[in-house]
């Protein structure tokens, strides 16, 4: 994003310039880190401390003199540092976000934008034109259905789970630790994918029992490595099924962590009717989110980034993100006449709705 400081002597006019171009030349700022990532740049680094470009250009099979350029870039990025003898060395983001293995890892985030979303941002134009999203042309697979686009092969199914479970190495403890959740001891994490978010509450409330729901592709790929470790017992259950037509556990709370800004409002009316009754009287629900700003809110530091996820679901989902008084009304339909939010760090805010 352009840098709100003016600069000395420049001019409104040499501003709008500058800001104009910035702004166009932001996709090349995204590949360079997906490209990065993907050639293994920030693993090749890691593997030695430091490495000159030719090691990294022979690590990664690339061009010597493309390497350095793309080195580069990442150092005026913030990625890599240059030492003296003209070696490249990790600095801290790369060594905590990008380098494979690293605990709070999002390397596989980044190769996940690289390929779907990223193709679907280039159709932005179209998906705005026609109200929905374009997985035709960005990925050959004619469905306005998310997830039949986004799991296309057993290799893309996969790449997602891993992206998505990154976010909460970084975010699961500030979303979970929002409200005190020990309370409730019977929980179904609805839509909860590989199980991190899972098995994160049940690290930090050792006396709950949660079960994970997804579709039945989605836990068998849950259940088998890299998510679980052979010989190990999972923390939680898996069950799959379709959260819009099978029948769901009963539970004390049920999650719904970035899945209600994948559809409609019908939708989400029905998902959350089904859960309710799935529950009974004195259930709750813990809601995920990024939310949009309220209606006539003044521009503010989180109206953009929350505009651009609303529209990644435009190109990408039948959903959109919402306003808390949006959350607060839908839940308040499917009968939890209680509803209080918490913003935590990170983008996500957590929602606490109950009967
Ligand atoms: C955006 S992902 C969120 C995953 C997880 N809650 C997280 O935040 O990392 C939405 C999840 O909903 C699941 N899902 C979509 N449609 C479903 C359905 N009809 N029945 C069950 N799960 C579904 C997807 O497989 C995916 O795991």
């Amino acid at each position: 994003m352009a840098s709100e400081e003016w600069r000395e002597d420049e001019t409104p006019e040499d501003r709008d310039f500058r800001v104009l171009m910035e702004y166009a030349h932001g996709f090349m700022v995204s590949q360079v880190v997906f490209s990065a990532c993907d050639l293994g740049v920030f693993d090749v680094i890691a593997a030695s401390g430091t490495a000159d470009v030719g090691a990294i250009a022979r690590a990664t099979g690339s061009s010597p003199c493309h390497t350095r350029l793309l080195l580069e870039a990442c150092v005026e990025l913030g990625m890599l540092r240059v030492g003296p003898d003209g070696t490249f060395a990790n600095t801290r983001l790369a060594s905590s976000l990008l380098v494979a293995g690293s605990p709070r890892c999002q390397r596989h985030m980044m190769l996940y934008l690289a390929g779907t979303p990223y193709r679907c941002w280039g159709q932005l134009g179209r998906a705005v034109r026609e109200g929905r999203s374009q997985y035709g042309r960005a990925v050959g697979v004619d469905t306005e259905e998310p997830f039949a686009a986004i799991y296309r092969s057993e290799p893309e199914r996969l790449l997602f789970m891993r992206a998505l479970q990154e976010t909460w190495s970084v975010c699961g403890g500030h979303v979970l630790t929002a409200f005190d959740l020990s309370p409730f001891r019977v929980v179904c994490d609805v839509g909860g994918g590989s199980g991190a978010l899972a098995c994160e509450l049940a690290r930090l409330y050792p006396g709950s029992d949660v079960t994970v729901f997804d579709t039945p592709e989605v836990i068998a790929a849950a259940q088998a490595p890299p998510f679980q470790s052979p010989g190990i017992e999972p923390v939680v259950h898996f069950l799959g099924g379709d959260f819009f037509r099978s029948r769901l556990p009963a539970a004390d709370l049920y999650i719904l962590a970035r899945v209600l800004h994948d559809w409609t409002d019908e939708a989400c009316a029905g998902l959350l009717g089904r859960i309710s009754m799935a529950g009974g009287a004195g259930t709750a629900l813990l809601l995920v989110e990024a939310l949009m700003p309220p209606e006539g809110d003044p521009a503010g530091p989180v109206r953009l980034p929350a505009l651009l996820l609303s529209l990644n679901m435009a190109v990408q989902t039948r959903g959109r993100e919402r306003t808390e008084a949006e959350y607060q009304a839908l839940t308040a339909g499917a009968g939890f006449s209680h509803f209080r939010v918490v913003r935590t760090r990170g983008p996500y805010a957590t929602m606490l709705a109950w009967k």
